[in-house]
């Protein structure tokens, strides 16, 4: 339950981006929050006081001489049980009123009474977006300290296509857990490698691992969240990118390799989670290898991949290192052999053989001072313990 204990006052203004903010709160619900929508009247022209209501479990609230509050004052109210405030969709003219601390309407007062974080996510069309007044509003408002996250780019509902158009409901919730995260990681360069790596056997053909890539997305995300710069080099995975996080795509064990070296001595940490082929074939046929006859089967050379994690280790300057290990056997023997085989100060080593693609794992970290259990969790949960692990290594590792 990431956002368990947390009241979010869920502020919707008018546009058609209003729909995407029933799935917000769904969301957010789901996560343990406690939710509580505050409409203008514009907003309740896109979408129902009921609905949203209804997905909260909690009263809306639209007008503020509304009695239902105590002493009459919903605006104060609000806001002190509130950990953050969320204005989802903003609309064009609801930047402009925050921006010069109007106070209108019960939304608006509601922030301008606030003893609590702002955040606002934009949503219109890219001229209004683009008009400078709008621009100025913006940077009015991150230099009072509000959190705009997007807006994104994109089709937008007026059939135009440009910046403007709200970020989607998945990565809204994702840049809010993170902003209630700790920033273990503020100011550093993390560089992951996530995913399986796919070696060609001809065109059509090749071979490949079971890895989802859950647990390196999961990683990407929680150093995102604990305020790192993060670029992703993810082979074929149909995950999504992690908010605020830079992917790159890579198919083979060279092309990670080639993309992992370019950036690791800009880096602070790597973390190689990638499962990565050992070997390659060492010729891919240019054309479909064709089935011949019955008893004819073609034979496959194989040649030896480059190790992108010692290669790393071996830098002049190595950003701290973190490797992963999936061992079918004796776990706490080969992990800790792994290690010192790769020269890396920290390996974390899956416990069991079947983590690929799950939902959960357990894992056991060694470093020099020897091993430490990570409890069964689920993928994301265990992500965030290992950045508290690796954040706290960090400043006697991290070169000078
Ligand atoms: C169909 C329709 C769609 C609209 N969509 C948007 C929008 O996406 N973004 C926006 O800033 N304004 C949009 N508007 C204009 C706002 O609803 C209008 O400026 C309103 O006064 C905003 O009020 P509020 O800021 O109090 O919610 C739209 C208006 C209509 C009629």
């Amino acid at each position: 339950m990431e956002l368990a204990g947390k009241t979010i006052v869920l502020g919707l203004t008018g546009g058609i981006a209003c729909y995407k903010s029933a799935e917000l709160t769904r969301l957010f619900i789901k996560a343990g929050a406690t939710v509580q929508v505050v409409m203008t009247d514009a907003a309740t022209q896109f979408i129902t006081p009921l609905t949203m209501q209804a997905l909260s479990g909690r009263p809306v609230f639209t007008s503020q001489w509304d009695n239902r509050v105590d002493n009459n004052m919903a605006h104060i109210d609000l806001s002190r049980e509130a950990d953050a405030i969320l204005i989802a969709p903003a609309s064009t003219d609801f930047l402009a009123k925050l921006a010069h601390g109007m106070a209108d309407d019960l939304l608006s007062t509601l922030c301008v009474a606030r003893d609590c974080p702002l955040l606002v996510a934009p949503a219109m069309n890219r001229q209004m977006w683009g008009n400078p007044a709008t621009q100025r509003n913006a940077a009015t408002l991150r230099g009072d300290g509000v959190t705009i996250l997007g807006p994104d780019s994109g089709d937008q509902a007026c059939g135009e296509v440009g910046d403007g158009r709200m970020l989607e409901p998945e990565d809204i919730f994702e840049a809010v857990v993170g902003f209630f995260q700790p920033k273990r990681l503020a100011g550093k360069r993390v560089l992951i490698t996530a995913g399986p790596t796919f070696e060609p056997i001809d065109p059509v053909r090749g071979l490949t691992n079971l890895s989802s890539g859950k647990m390196g997305f999961a990683i990407a995300r929680a150093a995102a969240q604990a305020g790192a710069e993060v670029h992703l080099v993810a082979g074929p995975s149909a995950l999504d990118t992690p908010y605020g996080v830079t992917r790159s795509n890579v198919q083979t064990a060279q092309q990670m390799y080639d993309r992992v070296l370019a950036d690791a001595p800009h880096s602070d940490i790597f973390i190689a989670v990638a499962a990565v082929a050992d070997w390659r074939v060492r010729e891919v046929a240019h054309d479909k290898i064709k089935k011949t006859g019955d008893a004819d089967v073609p034979t496959l050379e194989f040649v030896q991949n480059p190790d992108i994690l010692a290669a790393v280790a071996q830098l002049p300057k190595p950003p701290y290192c973190v490797g992963f290990a999936a061992e079918s056997g004796d776990l706490e023997k080969h992990g800790a052999e792994k290690r010192r085989r790769k020269e890396v100060p920290l390996l974390v080593g899956n416990l069991g053989p079947a983590t690929f693609g799950q939902d959960d794992n357990e894992v056991i970290l060694f470093d020099d001072a020897g091993q430490k259990r990570l409890p069964r969790a689920d993928k994301q949960s265990l992500a965030r313990s290992l950045i508290v692990e690796i954040a706290a290594r960090l400043p006697s590792r991290t070169p000078a």
